[in-house]
């Protein structure tokens, strides 16, 4: 018997393996319920009780040095040292915790994508202006009240360094640089001088659409916006136009969907009339062109000027303004998504 395990103890030493698996094999192989040491001991019943201290000891070394060969074989296999780095590639990875984008970005990234699969690019303007920009070349008279310290943050006293109002600014930085074909979108921050409530803020976004080409009309204005509103409120949206006024359109009008909570029957949200107000809208104003020196003659366009945090409530059901500004984590982090 004694030789009987020697042998063994010499098959195991000289045991060589590549795999895993080949481990696991050995392991059933000797140490198993069925393995030739667990045969061993079934043996060891029938050996002589002179020679049961010596083959008993025997028995139980062949098991610990099996044991602690498969032990180091295994270990071989579980910590693949990368020999350069000497990081261990086989660990579990450090669980990252992934952050979430804030709903507006959602928002305005979906909205970006809509108007860009319509071909149209986007671009920014600055946040501090001046009356030209925000007011006089969008045809504001100049005692019309939106420049009125009321509304208008004004920098230092200076009535011509000013906080932009609507990101329509953008429309006449991009004309003062491009002649037409012109066709992009303007998202953006804006500031208003307003009591903050769960309805308005004084920083707030919009997203400005711009198209002026020649023979631009009021049907294309339309279309585009109904296929915005299908694509983002749903495919079954309807809108309407209901005329409204804006200095730098004519005519203009203010853009409503069918309420996307409803279905248009009415709820609470919607105030029972099925339908919730999202954007103004108009044809650009021929001053408006002439002031950035697009030939008013020979060109048209449209305009269109969304809040993104009142599109963002109503997706969202969200009944307070102020949330998109605390940065309370237990709000932002339901917004997971893809985008
Ligand atoms: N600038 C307007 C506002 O802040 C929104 C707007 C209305 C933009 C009509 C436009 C437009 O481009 O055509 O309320």
């Amino acid at each position: 018997m004694l030789e009987k395990i020697k042998a063994l103890q010499d098959e195991i030493k000289n045991a060589v393996t590549s795999t895993m698996e080949e481990v696991e094999e050995l392991r059933i192989k000797y140490i198993s319920k069925k393995g030739s040491i667990s045969q061993l001991f079934d043996d060891f019943k029938n050996v002589p009780a002179e020679q049961k201290k010596d083959i008993g000891k025997a028995i139980n070394d062949l098991k610990c040095f099996a044991l602690e060969k498969i032990n180091v074989l295994k270990e071989k296999f579980e910590s693949a040292v990368d020999s350069e780095s000497g990081t261990d590639l086989t660990k579990p990875g450090e669980p990252i915790k992934l952050g979430t984008r804030h709903p507006l970005s959602l928002v305005r990234n979906e909205i970006i994508n809509i108007f860009g699969r319509l071909g149209f690019t986007v671009a920014e303007g600055p946040e501090i202006e001046d009356d030209w920009h925000v007011f006089s070349a969008l045809n504001f008279a100049p005692e019309h009240p939106a420049r009125d310290m009321q509304d208008t943050f004004f920098i230092e006293k200076n009535p011509d360094v000013l906080l932009r109002t609507h990101t329509s600014s953008v429309q006449i930085r991009v004309m003062e640089r491009t002649q037409p074909p012109i066709r992009a979108i303007f998202p953006g921050r804006v500031f208003r001088n307003e009591a903050i409530s769960a309805r308005s803020h004084c920083i707030f976004h919009q997203i400005e659409g711009l198209y002026v080409d020649e023979n631009v009309s009021f049907a294309d204005m339309k279309q585009t916006l109904l296929h915005f509103a299908r694509e983002f409120f749903g495919e079954n949206t309807q809108i309407r136009l209901r005329p409204s006024y804006f200095p730098f359109t004519e005519p203009s009008a203010e853009m409503d969907v069918s309420c996307s909570i409803c279905g248009g029957k009415g709820c609470n949200i919607c105030k029972y009339s099925g339908w919730l107000e999202i954007l103004g809208c108009g044809m650009v104003d021929p001053n408006v062109l002439d002031a950035c020196n697009i030939d008013s003659k020979k060109y048209t366009g449209f305009a269109f000027g969304m809040g993104i945090e009142r599109i963002a409530m109503l997706r969202y059901g969200i009944k307070d303004i102020r949330h998109f500004f605390e940065n309370d984590i237990r709000f932002l982090k339901q917004f997971e998504s893809a985008i």
